[in-house]
Formats: structure tokens, C-alpha cells, sequence
């Protein structure tokens, strides 16, 4: 992983291009921007990503695994960045299963996209953006009170070339570890004892409905384990909220 870098000034979106240049590349390919123009979310969101103030990037990978086991390398990456943050020893949290959370507002989302046909993954693209040097003025008025960044939380500038460096040696060390024997428990360890999530009631929202449940905790598959109306049922993906009142 990070072995082929590729570092943009200027860039759309590091996944939108990590995309088009998928199949002519190797894995663990790595796509780094110092600002995108149009950074994008989940749910066709869009991303804030000004001009050095974050880390904006992409690992493609072209792993051997089933398309259903795909969501695991989400859960794989934010363990991995995650635990490039733990040193600053703030309130961090992972919120399954793909954002992390300082102080309970929104710090690093991360995007993964696939390729796939039937049982083969042809690529995946993981995006990770983390707010790193953001000031709380740049973010507008939508986002004050959902997002933060590391420099609001810490106070002072942070390097993004070394957390880049370890949340891609963090993230290589698992990733290695799940090809090889099929084995997520480090990450799984580390997303259940850091967990926003477990033991607290959230809000659930389909493209149905929308329900409040209890997050009763993560499954070895790495689904989220709910108890909804006295029913224990998993969830493999979704928009989840915590339900405050
Ligand atoms: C989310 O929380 O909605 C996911 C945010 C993902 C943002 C990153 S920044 C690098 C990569 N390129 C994009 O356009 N998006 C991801």
C-alpha cells in the first residue's frame, strides 16, 4: 500500500480519479490531493476540502475477497485511522461504520466505492478525508455544529504528511493481516472498544422508513447488531444518527 503515490495540487475528487485510472493501476495505489474542487460524501453529499487543510485521499485496492466482504475494509480503515489519532488523547471515537468522531462532531468520513460483478471485486476505492488544519469559520453554518477538525480540537497546526504516513502503515498492517487470513479481529477490537455507538439508542434511516433502536454492539462480520422493538437484527450499512432527546 502507498508503494505508487500519486499527489495532485488540484484535483475534482481523489476518488472520482482513482476511479478512472482503476484498472491500468496496482493495488494499494494511493490518490492524494491538497484540495478537491469537488470533494463528495456519502449520499451524493458534498465534502469540504480546502487547500492543504486536510488529508484528501484514496486507496485502490483490488483485493481478493468476495464483493459482500467489501464493508470490512471500511470498518479496516477507520480502525486504521483512528488509531493515527489516538496519541493526541482527545474523546475520539468510531461511529460505524465510516466516520470518526472528536468531541462528538464529525472529524474524518471516509467513502468506499466498488467495482464488482458477480463474485469478483474488480476495484475498490477507499476515500478518506480527515479535517486536519481546518478553522472553525471555514466550515459554513450546515456544518459548525457536526463537524471539527484536529487544530480546533488541539489547538495548534498538526503535519499531515506523518498521520498520512501512519494511517497508511496502520492501515497496510491490517489490511495484510484480513488477505491473508481472512482476519479482522484487530480492527474489530479496535472499532467495539472505541465505539460511538454501542449501547446507545440511534436513528435509523432506509430509504422505508425511519426508526430509533438500541446498538447492542458489532458482529464478528462486522454488521452492527441492533435491538429494534425487542428484535435483534443486523444492519450491514446505513445512516445511522445518535438519538438524542
Ligand atoms: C462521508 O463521510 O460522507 C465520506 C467523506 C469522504 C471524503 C473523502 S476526501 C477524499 C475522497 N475523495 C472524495 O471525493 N471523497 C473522499
Amino acid at each position: 500500500v502507498g508503494r505508487n503515490i500519486l499527489h495532485f495540487k488540484k484535483i475534482e475528487s481523489t476518488n472520482k480519479y482513482a476511479k478512472t485510472i482503476a484498472n491500468e493501476s496496482v493495488d494499494g495505489t494511493v490518490v492524494i490531493a491538497e484540495e478537491q474542487t469537488a470533494g463528495r460524501g456519502r449520499l451524493g453529499r458534498q465534502w469540504v476540502s480546502p487547500q492543504g487543510k486536510g488529508i484528501w485521499m484514496s486507496i485502490l485496492l483490488k483485493p481478493d475477497i468476495l464483493p459482500t466482504d467489501a464493508h470490512k475494509l471500511t470498518l479496516l480503515t477507520a480502525s486504521s485511522v483512528f488509531n493515527a489519532l489516538k496519541e493526541y488523547k482527545l474523546d475520539i471515537k468510531i461511529k460505524w461504520p465510516n466516520d470518526i468522531l472528536i468531541n462528538n462532531k464529525k472529524v474524518c468520513g471516509i467513502l468506499t466505492e466498488m467495482s464488482a460483478e458477480l463474485n469478483k471485486i474488480n476495484f475498490l476505492v477507499i476515500g478518506i478525508g480527515i479535517n486536519v488544519n481546518i478553522e472553525k469559520s471555514e466550515f459554513g453554518d450546515d456544518l459548525k455544529d457536526k463537524a471539527t477538525s484536529l487544530k480546533i480540537e488541539i489547538g495548534n497546526d498538526i503535519n499531515r504528511k506523518k498521520l498520512t504516513a501512519e494511517i497508511l502503515n496502520n492501515f497496510e498492517s491490517l489490511y495484510l493481516q484480513f488477505l491473508k487470513n481472512n482476519d479482522i479481529s484487530k480492527a474489530l477490537e479496535i472499532a467495539r472498544n472505541n465505539s460511538a455507538l454501542i449501547n446507545n439508542y440511534v436513528e435509523i434511516t432506509t430509504p422505508q422508513t425511519n426508526y430509533v433502536a438500541k446498538v447492542i454492539g458489532i458482529a464478528d462480520d462486522c454488521t452492527l447488531i441492533i435491538e429494534n422493538n425487542g428484535k435483534i437484527e443486523r444492519l450491514i450499512s446505513g445512516e445511522v444518527s445518535l438519538h438524542t432527546n
